[in-house]
């Protein structure tokens, strides 16, 4: 699954949504997150975030390695 890290909290561009061809891009609180069941791996989201907020999970940068997790528990909670 690809993951959404800290560069999206409090930018929330958006533009990764209109991307992704299986809409499992979902609005939180203060960022936005990807289902990892729901989420084919086509990258299409990635290249798109102004911010680079976007990652293959195994290529996530060590200081935002949490965000995997974090992405997986939003989707417990709902
Ligand atoms: Fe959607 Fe593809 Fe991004 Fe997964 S990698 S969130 S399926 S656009
Ligand atoms: Fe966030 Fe980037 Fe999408 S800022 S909402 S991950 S385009």
């Amino acid at each position: 699954t690809y993951v959404i890290a800290q560069p999206c909290v409090d930018v929330k561009d958006r533009s990764c949504v209109d991307e992704c061809p299986v809409d499992c891009i979902y609005e939180g609180d203060r960022m936005l997150y990807i289902h990892p069941d729901e989420c084919i791996d086509c990258g299409a989201c990635e290249p798109v975030c102004p911010v680079e907020a976007i990652f293959y999970e195994d290529d996530t940068p060590e200081e935002w390695s949490t965000y995997y997790q974090a992405n997986v528990e939003f989707f417990d909670d709902i």
